[in-house]
């Protein structure tokens, strides 16, 4: 099948890619030059497990192709999908600019019937704004009579696992209001359904509606375990415990249940404000969101919260290892990372930051530029020298079993704030170090008392 993906960002490169690798002509559009440029030199953009190697496979073979071209890409793909950013708009809504942009351009050069499909996450009623802006385009060239359909078809992928989780999908969720346009998906997902039938169609709406319910469940299930985790510390019990306690009840589950310094990244933020806006829309505002964007907000301070409880709010002369600036292990994206909260903290209270991070330190060079308050390690270990304590604010797996001892000796003083619970309290503070971990610092957990 020939198909059209519209935005070769994090989702657009690798839907694209993956569906090159199952027989699909693919061509990906983008508006940025420098980043498709860089794809046709044989670059890749983003940092995402795996996905170099399907580009080159699928480059060479000649099914997957990027360009700027906005007419050739149109003429392409019977399937135009749309895979473009939807940020947050000032008041938090989505910013449907591009998705909608990315629809004109679609009506501005087709010369035959198209099945565009919704990737990005956009709110209810957007396949509707998309209708109504290719018909305007269209009705402008006197294409009348010209059809086209919209369908809805959200993406559930991770960044880190992006490539496994397309091809392995738990579901493959499609709105439409028409059968011709669910043939065309079938047939394109085909390749991904000989185990089990993972297709489920149903109307448009609730197709959208769909993809921000599951962001807002897996969100509020790291907000509860975040705010029970700040109740654990008061009243000495240790959140570990209690995650296992209630994640081996079948109703509960394991998933999404680790307490830490809070959640970024370039969808839950956005999506859990998205959807609030939308219910403030339609009359209903989302108190239980309200709840769980206020908890995360609030959880990305508390490492910053702990540092100065134990060092005091003036932390000029104070230096500080970071491990992990990545908004989650496994990708270079650093939207709305806890790390980011971190190092501005650290800054504003005048202190100096060695950070390290397996595949995030070009991004954070992008993000602050030079500056004298942060330097970048080699290696984990490098970081250490003369700091006053080691953050941790990403569980990448490199920092999961350090020697400690090392740790020690490197550090100026022995104190670990762990922002992601790598570790076993007692374990670390038998090695002579102090913990502080997040919902693990009562008297039970073998961690010594912070200093006030
Ligand atoms: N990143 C994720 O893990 C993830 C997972 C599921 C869903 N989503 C959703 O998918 C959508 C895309 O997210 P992303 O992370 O891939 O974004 P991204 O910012 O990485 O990529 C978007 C790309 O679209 C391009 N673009 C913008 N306007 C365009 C236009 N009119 N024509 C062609 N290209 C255009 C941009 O230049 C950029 O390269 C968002 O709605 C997001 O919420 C993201």
């Amino acid at each position: 099948m020939k198909i059209t993906v519209i935005g070769s960002g994090y989702v657009g490169l690798v839907s694209g890619a993956c569906l090159a690798d199952l027989g699909n002509e693919v061509l990906c559009l983008d508006v940025d030059p420098q980043k498709i440029a860089l794809l046709n030199s044989g670059g890749v953009p983003i940092y995402e497990p795996g996905l170099d190697e399907v580009i080159k496979r699928n480059v060479a073979a000649g099914r997957l192709r990027f360009t700027t071209d906005a007419a050739a890409s149109v003429a392409h793909g019977l399937v135009q999908m749309i895979a473009v950013g939807t940020p947050s708009g000032e008041d938090g809504s989505a910013d449907l600019q591009y998705v909608l942009a990315a629809a004109r351009n679609i009506a501005r050069h087709m010369s035959e019937h198209k099945v565009i499909v919704d990737k990005s996450t956009v709110p209810v009623g957007t396949a509707d704004k998309v209708k109504q802006a290719v018909r305007e385009e269209l009705d402008q060239r006197g294409l009348r009579d010209a059809t086209f359909a919209v369908v809805s078809n959200p993406e559930f992928l991770k960044e880190g696992a992006a490539i496994d989780d397309f091809n392995r999908p738990d579901r493959i969720v499609i709105g439409a209001d028409d059968d011709t346009s669910v043939k065309v998906m079938r047939e394109m997902y085909a390749p991904l359904q000989r185990n089990h039938d993972r297709l489920m169609v149903m109307d448009i709406k609730s197709a959208e509606l769909t993809k921000y319910a599951a962001n807002a469940m897996l969100a509020t299930r790291i907000s509860f375990m975040n705010e029970l985790a700040n109740l654990a510390e008061r009243v000495g019990a240790d959140i570990e415990h209690v995650r296992r306690g209630i994640g081996s009840d079948q109703r509960i589950g394991y998933h999404f249940l680790y307490a830490g310094c809070g959640y970024g990244g370039s969808c839950f933020p956005k999506d859990i404000r998205a959807l609030q806006r939308s219910g403030e829309e339609f009359g209903l505002p989302l108190k239980v969101l309200e709840a769980v964007e206020s908890v995360n907000e609030a959880q990305k301070s508390v490492l910053l919260n702990k540092i100065i409880r134990r060092f005091g709010d003036d932390l000029k002369g104070k230096h500080f290892a970071l491990w992990g600036l990545a908004f989650k292990p496994g990708t270079n994206d650093m939207r709305e990372a806890t790390s980011l909260v971190v190092m501005e903290g650290l800054w504003a209270a005048g202190a100096t930051v060695t950070a390290f991070d397996p595949v995030a330190m070009e991004e954070t060079r992008h993000i602050y530029g030079e500056r004298p308050d942060l330097n970048y390690a080699a290696n984990p270990n490098d970081a250490l020298d003369g700091a006053d304590a080691l953050v941790i604010a990403t569980e990448w797996k490199v920092f999961k079993s350090p020697d400690f001892s090392v740790l020690k000796a490197r550090l100026k003083q022995p104190v670990i704030f762990d922002g992601r619970n790598l570790y076993e309290p007692a374990t670390v503070a038998a090695q002579g170090l102090e913990y502080h971990g997040i919902g693990r610092e009562g008297p039970l957990s073998g961690a010594p008392p912070a200093a006030a």
